[in-house]
């Protein structure tokens, strides 16, 4: 393959120069009859785009095309955004498609071209270090996954049935995936890092009817329990719903065991009749399985993320819309070519994993790497590291992880060669423009483009991300809509729309085929959420500015959820952790801006009655918080507050906290309302952030 030499820097507007290849074959292979390969100049974006938006039935029908269906969808878009018409938000993409999704991410590949069999699919980089390669090719993977969809099919689970899914990031989770896929069964992913109180909560949310496990995980050379963790959710009488556990044995055979793992396999306990070593079970069916035709709005998964208040939100994906997105995002907005090496370091317990470590790289036949550790071990050089390892081409991350490890001196990257590189991708809050910067010159050696996706669990797929190579890049920018999307900024205050340049609430005006289609059995709460706030249009929950060029820059959560290393917290959930302690008789949590992790967690503490205030304490109620919710939750500040802004009607006015917090305490905005004014003063008073 064959790159740019040089990179273009112009009016600091950077073009990286290996995002595209030197071939320019442009339009000529688009008759409009199908999409082309990959897009590379901005007019083919513009006239693309245009037809997305004032023909989506035509554009998203060329999209389906790129997937293997078992019947063909003839309806393509049956949507209705509105809350107040009488048939109220309802969500449909080629609702009379039959297709699989498994199918179109293993099968199809060999079946049309046997070559495929013998490529990688997975290459798998365990937490220990060890020069030696796992690679699964996609026959491996095939065979691997039928083999357990035939265990999930052994133990009674078919179509429609719900499986919550609580495992490391090892291979087998992407197997457990593809399986749930293949059999019709919906997936319910749980992040490994939670904690059994986190998984308990979502198993009986969803009813799930078994739980895949795995004896432990090891991440940064720790071990970490998960069947123990199950088991201490299926004590819960909410989860009786579960009637059997699958275990994986991790890793089993390709490395040796650390000590506190082997230690944590002998104390596992075992409940005949319910916990079943996969191993064994696999030993037990046969090697073929068909896979199960599914209506395109058929369930594919449920992945729970944080609300702003109450319970998290059980987000619902459907079958052909999502694959058909995911696929295409991936395939265009890393410009993939096949042979390519691909590397995502998210985890699968996230959409960034189910969306770009497994189905979009996936329905491409490409090669993605499944990364169990940590970017910090054993050095800061891991990912360096494995990026010359593996020879990835395409590498995409978080802007956490990059702002950590520039903290670090530049020879843990620079001892690296990272020549493989062509490309470089960020996910999940926005990133300033110095780490961009970094990430650009010292990871991609000014060699690579970056692409700066803006999306959501709720949205399936990239919404805003520029193109590689195929319009200027501004560093802190996810630029320009994907094909299909139209933004529309709106008021926070008159709720009207704003026209550009502008900054407001983030909404989108048009629905697209991988976005949610439901919070599940809570249609309800879906409406409420997403699509009350701003009658009309789907509301992100973030503010954005869209400046004269129509670049779009993120400026973060407009409600209560927080978004610390990437990771969504609800505020709420952090209190109700709180509150649950005994000594602590009300909490409100709000973000603050942090140099790495964008948003630092504050916690405002209102003790009981005859409760002294201490460090011990502050330690034990953090304790509560990663306990509940899980190790990646963690309050950075306690601030022990005996009174709370409070208005007349006793809500709490959070506007205030997070000036106090950010701090910005010439800007606290009107405080008439509270019913005792004084309260503020004694908060900015204590505060660590003002003092
Ligand atoms: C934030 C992750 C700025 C945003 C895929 C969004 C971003 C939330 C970006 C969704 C980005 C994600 N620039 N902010 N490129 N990408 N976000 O559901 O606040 O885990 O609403 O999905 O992350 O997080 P979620």
């Amino acid at each position: 393959m064959e790159f740019f030499e040089k990179s273009l820097e112009i009016d600091g507007k950077i073009y990286g120069n290996r995002g595209a290849l030197k071939n320019n074959s442009t339009t000529a292979n688009w008759d409009k009859s199908c999409l082309p390969d990959t897009i590379q100049t901005f007019d083919e974006y513009k006239s693309l785009y245009a037809l997305s938006i004032n023909d989506p039935n035509h554009f998203w029908k060329m999209a389906a095309e790129r997937l293997d269906w078992y019947q063909v969808p003839t309806k393509i878009k049956n949507t209705e955004f509105d809350c107040r018409s009488s048939r109220g938000v309802e969500i449909k993409w080629y609702e009379d498609g039959i297709i699989n999704v498994c199918y179109n991410c293993l099968d199809r590949h060999i079946e049309k071209d046997p070559k495929a069999a013998k490529e990688v699919a997975i290459i798998f980089e365990p937490d220990t270090l060890t020069e030696v390669r796992h690679h699964i090719t996609y026959a491996e993977l095939l065979r691997a996954v039928k083999k357990f969809a035939n265990v999930l099919k052994k133990h009674g689970i078919k179509k429609g049935d719900v499986v919550t899914i609580y495992m490391p990031m090892v291979v087998e989770t992407c197997i457990a995936l593809l399986a749930c896929a293949r059999i019709g069964a919906i997936h319910s992913v749980v992040f490994g890092g939670f904690s059994s109180n986190s998984v308990a909560e979502r198993i009986s949310d969803c009813q799930s009817i078994a739980v895949i496990t795995s004896d432990f995980g090891v991440r940064g050379g720790k071990c970490t329990p998960l069947k123990s963790k199950i088991d201490q959710a299926l004590t819960m009488e909410q989860c009786k719903t579960v009637k059997t556990v699958l275990v994986f044995r991790r890793n089993q055979g390709i490395l040796p065991l650390q000590d506190d793992c082997v230690e944590q396999r002998n104390s596992l306990q075992w409940t005949d009749g319910t916990d079943f070593w996969v191993h064994e079970e696999l030993e037990k069916v046969d090697d073929n399985c068909e896979p199960e035709p599914m209506n395109a709005e058929d369930p594919l998964f449920i992945l729970y993320t944080s609300g702003s208040t109450g319970k998290p939100k059980g987000i619902l994906h459907t079958t052909g819309g999502y694959l058909t997105y995911a696929s295409l995002t991936f395939k265009y907005t890393f410009a993939y070519q096949p042979g390519e090496i691909y590397m995502c370091t998210a985890d699968v317990g996230w959409i960034t994993g189910h969306s770009y470590v497994l189905y979009g790289p996936l329905s491409n036949r490409a090669t993605t790497v499944v990364f169990e550790g940590i970017p910090t071990y054993p050095d800061v050089s891991r990912f360096w590291n494995i990026i010359d390892k593996h020879q990835i081409n395409i590498f995409y991350t978080a802007p956490t992880a990059i702002r950590s490890l520039m903290g670090h001196d530049d020879s843990f990257v620079t001892r690296t060669s990272r020549k493989s590189l062509r490309l470089l991708g960020t996910v999940g809050e926005p990133i300033n423009p110095e780490a961009w910067r970094w990430y650009y010159t010292v990871v991609g050696n000014s060699q690579c483009s970056i692409v700066d996706t803006w999306w959501q669990t709720e949205t399936g797929g990239f919404m805003i991300t520029p193109l590689p190579n195929v319009w200027p890049l501004e560093p802190g920018s996810a630029t320009l809509p994907f094909f299909g999307i139209q933004t529309q900024l709106l008021s926070k205050d008159t709720k009207q729309p704003m026209q550009p340049p502008a900054e407001g609430a983030l909404c989108i005006r048009d629905s697209w085929p991988g976005q949610a289609r439901s919070l599940y059995r809570n249609h309800k709460r879906f409406v409420e959420v997403y699509f009350e706030p701003y009658p009309g249009y789907y509301f992100s929950g973030d503010g954005c500015e869209i400046k004269e060029n129509g670049y779009h820059w993120i400026t973060g959560r407009v409600d209560d959820v927080l978004v610390i290393s990437g990771h969504n917290i609800g505020t709420a959930e952090v209190e109700s952790a709180l509150v649950q302690h005994h000594d602590v008789a009300e909490a409100a949590v709000v973000g603050y801006p942090d140099v790495i992790k964008t948003q630092g967690m504050y916690c405002f503490v209102t003790l009981k009655d005859n409760v002294a205030e201490s460090d011990a304490l502050k330690r034990e109620l953090i304790k509560t918080v990663r306990d509940r919710i899980g190790a990646h939750v963690f309050p950075d500040i306690i601030h022990f507050a005996p009174n709370l802004p409070k208005t007349r009607s006793g809500k709490i006015m959070r506007r205030i906290l997070r000036k106090i917090v950010e701090p910005d305490i010439l800007n606290l905005g009107d405080t008439s309302t509270l019913n005792d004014p004084s309260v503020v003063q004694e908060l900015i008073e204590k505060s660590p952030r003002t003092r």
